[in-house]
Formats: C-alpha cells, structure tokens, sequence
C-alpha cells in the first residue's frame, strides 16, 4: 500500500483539478440545450479512463452515451468488478441560491461546491482516480475491471435497461460497485443495504379552452386548481398512509435483524428536523424517521402549476392545472403497477366535470440486499481502514434506477459505498462534497482493491 499511498499523495492536488475540469462541464441531462455537454461529459470520462490505462469508448443508447471502460488484465479466471456511476448531473436553478455559480467549482471551508461535486461527478471521479493510481503504480489489478459512466441517471436511466441488455456479455460482472451516496455522519461511513424505488407520474388536469374572467365566469365553469387539489387531498388519509387500492400488497416486511441494526444507529431527530429548517417532522404514523425513509414507501407532490403565479392579483379562472408527484416504493413494489393503481384511484376520484390525465415519467424499482460475500467484506474492511471506524449498515430513501436491474440482468451483486455526507445538497443549491473525501474516498478504494487481491479472498460468489 505505501507505494500507492505515496501516488495518492503526489497526485491529490491534480486530482482536485482535474475534477473541476469534470465539474465546470454542465451535463445536465434533463436539459436539451445541454445535450452537447452532456455529451462532452460522457467524452470526458471516456478519456480520463484511458488515461488510467483502461481502454474506452463513448457507446450510443439513443439517449446521453455510455462511458464504457474495460480492463481485463487480471485474465478470464479472475473475478469481474463493474464500476457504476453517472456522469449527468440535475439543473442547477434556482441559481440565484447558489453562493457561488453552480458550474465553477470552489473550495469553500473544507467543500468542494459545485452541481455535480457529490452526485455523482465527484464519487465517480474517485474511482477513476483509484484505478489510475493503481495502474501506473502496479502496472495491473486484481479483478477484471469494467467501467460504466452513464449520463441519464437523473432523468431514470431510459437508455440503460436496454443498453445493459444489449451488452449483457460484455457487462458481466460479479459485483458491482457504486459510489453515489452519502455516509450516515461525518466519520462514519456506511455500506447501503436498501434503496427505494420510483414511480413517478404527471397528474393533468383541465376545464375550459383556455384561461377565464374569474368573475365573469368563476362559479359557473369548473376550476382545475381547486379539482386537483381535492384529488391530491385524497392520496394520504389522516395517519399518513396512502389510500390507493392495494397500495401495500407489495410491501414486504423487514427482517428483526435489519430492523434492530436500523433502532441502535446514532440518530437524533432533533438534529435531523433542524437540518432541514421544517418547523417539525411528519410522515407515517407508527414509524420512526429512519424507517419512515428508509422502509416505508411514499407519495409526494413534486411540482404544482396552475393559474396566475406572479407579482400581486390577478383575476383568473385557470384552464388547467399540473401535479407532478412521485412515490418512493419499497420492496417488492413495482412502479408499474404503481402508476395503474394511482390512474384507477384518480379516475375514481375526478368528478366528471374536467379533464383528468394521468401521465407516467419514468420509474425504478426498489433494491434491497444482504450486505455480504467478498466484495462486501473488502469494501468493509477498507472503509474501516480508511476511515478508523468500521461501517454501518444504512438504507437510503434515494433511488438509483440500475441497480436492481444490474443484479437481475448481470446476476452481479451491488455493493453501495457514498462518500457524500448528510446535507450536502444533492440536487439543491450549494451542493457540495468534502474535500478530504477526495483523498479518503480514494484511499479507501485503494485498499478495497488490495484487499481483494489477496488470492484466498478472491473467489467468486456462488
Ligand atoms: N445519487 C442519487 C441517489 C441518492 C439520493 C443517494 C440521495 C443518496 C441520497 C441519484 O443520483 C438520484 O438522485 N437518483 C434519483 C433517481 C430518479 C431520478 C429516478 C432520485 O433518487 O431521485
Ligand atoms: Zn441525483
């Protein structure tokens, strides 16, 4: 390790700004008039691989690109690890909350600020870093290594079931690994045992051909606004549970173990709602904060659009109205399923005097796993060696499409270590990343590969 710990040392403050290279390119996925940085990200990534000494190619989906990168010197005895990260980053607005602009990455008080600098450029870059690392170092790796580096993660990942299909051969794998998380606090890190799902739905609703005198007409033709607030009122009931017919069927329970694991975690909801500035916390009744996040599924208006929005009054009767709302699924639900019962309830519940639509966006499904097996335990034992502590095990009320697919299609099993910490903005203004996780980060991903390089350690998983 002291021959790796000494590169490590001596590239770090290239690393840093080879990063903000990465960072300053705004591949915002969701975007079209981004679709040239977008790509430029993919090509970036394409590019730093081959840099490490991994051979690479920008591979077309019909949506953003794949970064792939392949290494697979270790020979075709040896074990497979799959690299997984996204290179697309969420739109930055609103920007006037930023303290500094979004794509100009800073260091701020120990933060690297930037849109993309935890989810998921930063930790994508760690494992690039690591790799190159031990290449020039070492001149090979213990496992076959391939990376992927997609740019559609934050718009549900459209392009990659069928892509994962396609390559299916190519991308086989026995584990893979996945940086785009946060560790439970600050010096402790942590190892994923779940994630939720997505299902994620417009809900569309209108009256008349276009927007009205409220006072000319208003009591005498329908309002959309008012309709789809008495149908967004009806998906909760009053204990927080979601009415939609046959909602929890899925839902399984959790085993006494994890559950146990889950209760004695050093969590304070005080701190947590403080966070968050919420005058308080709400959610299900019957459940603490984590389950409630971690195990419990949810409904949650994301966006809403109706009427007259700006400066002072204006007297409209809207035409139309716009819920965006999305649930977080747990194990087994699945989003399909999901989105019928939320279109049946709805046609329930609209009274016939408007239009109502309900229009899926895009969903994943919930994973959950046994943290254990080889690469488990070298990720473990390597996060305790990087960071003097060992791990916890965390569940996460985030989504990442894949992984769940990843398993089933590859039959490779997902092991989630983050390197962000709590609070550090995903998706929101100022997000940021710690910038001794770049050094950590790597750290810890050197020793996982030497961990696994010790011969008796390194037999595949049944
Ligand atoms: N990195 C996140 C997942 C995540 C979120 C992990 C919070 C840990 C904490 C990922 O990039 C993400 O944002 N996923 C989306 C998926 C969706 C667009 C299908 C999400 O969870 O909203
Ligand atoms: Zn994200």
């Amino acid at each position: 390790m002291k021959d790796v710990r000494e590169e490590l040392g001596r590239s770090l403050d290239r690393f840093r700004s080879e990063l903000f290279e990465f960072l300053r390119i705004p591949s915002v996925s969701a975007r079209s008039e981004h679709d040239a940085d977008t790509r430029r990200a993919g090509s970036w990534v394409v590019e730093r691989l081959r840099s490490a000494g991994l051979d690479a190619e920008l591979l077309e989906t019909g949506g953003h690109p794949v970064a792939l990168g392949e290494w697979r010197g270790a020979g075709p005895d040896a074990p497979t690890l799959l690299v997984y990260g996204h290179y697309d980053v969420q739109p930055a607005e609103p920007l006037e909350l930023w303290t500094s602009p979004p794509f100009e990455p800073v260091v701020r008080d120990g933060r690297i600020y930037a849109r993309g600098a935890a989810d998921d450029k930063g930790q994508l870059f760690l494992h690039l870093a690591a790799l190159e690392i031990l290449l020039a170092t070492r001149g090979s790796l213990p496992v076959n290594v391939v990376v992927l580096a997609e740019g559609e993660e934050e718009v549900g990942s459209p392009s990659l079931l069928p892509f994962v299909e396609r390559w299916k051969e190519r991308l086989g794998a026995d584990a893979v690994v996945i940086s785009d998380s946060a560790m439970f606090a600050e010096g402790l890190p942590s190892l994923l045992f779940s994630l939720r799902g997505l299902a994620y739905a417009e809900i569309r609703v209108q009256g008349a051909r276009s927007d009205l005198h409220s006072g000319a007409y208003g009591g005498a033709v329908p309002n959309p606004a008012m309709t789809l607030a008495r149908i967004l009122a009806t998906l909760h009931d009053e204990s927080g549970r979601i009415t939609l017919p046959g909602f929890y069927d899925d839902v399984v329970e959790w085993d006494e173990e994890t559950r146990a694991g889950v209760a004695v975690l050093p969590f304070d909801d005080e701190d947590f709602r403080a966070g968050t500035g919420a005058p308080a916390l709400s959610g299900e009744s019957g459940f603490g904060t984590l389950e409630r996040l971690w195990m419990r599924p949810t409904c949650e208006v994301n966006g809403l659009l109706s009427g007259y929005t700006g400066e002072g009054a204006k007297t409209v009767l809207p035409a139309r109205a716009m819920a965006k709302v999305s649930f977080r699924l747990v194990p087994d639900q699945d989003p399909a399923r999901v989105i019928d019962q939320l279109r049946m309830h709805v046609a329930r519940v609209a009274p016939g005097d408007v239009i109502v639509e309900v229009v899926e966006l895009h969903g994943g499904r919930p994973w959950r796993a046994r943290p254990e097996g080889v690469f488990f335990e070298a990720a473990r034992d390597a996060l305790e060696e990087a960071f003097g502590v060992a791990p916890v095990l965390t569940g996460e009320g985030g989504s990442i499409p894949i992984v769940t697919e990843f398993e089933r299609i590859l039959g490779a099993k997902a092991i989630l270590l983050g390197f962000a910490l709590p609070g550090a903005n995903m998706h929101a203004p100022d997000e940021w990343f710690p910038d001794a996780h770049l050094e950590k980060g790597i750290e810890t991903l050197l020793a996982f590969y030497s961990r696994l390089d010790r011969p008796d350690r390194v037999v595949r998983p049944a």
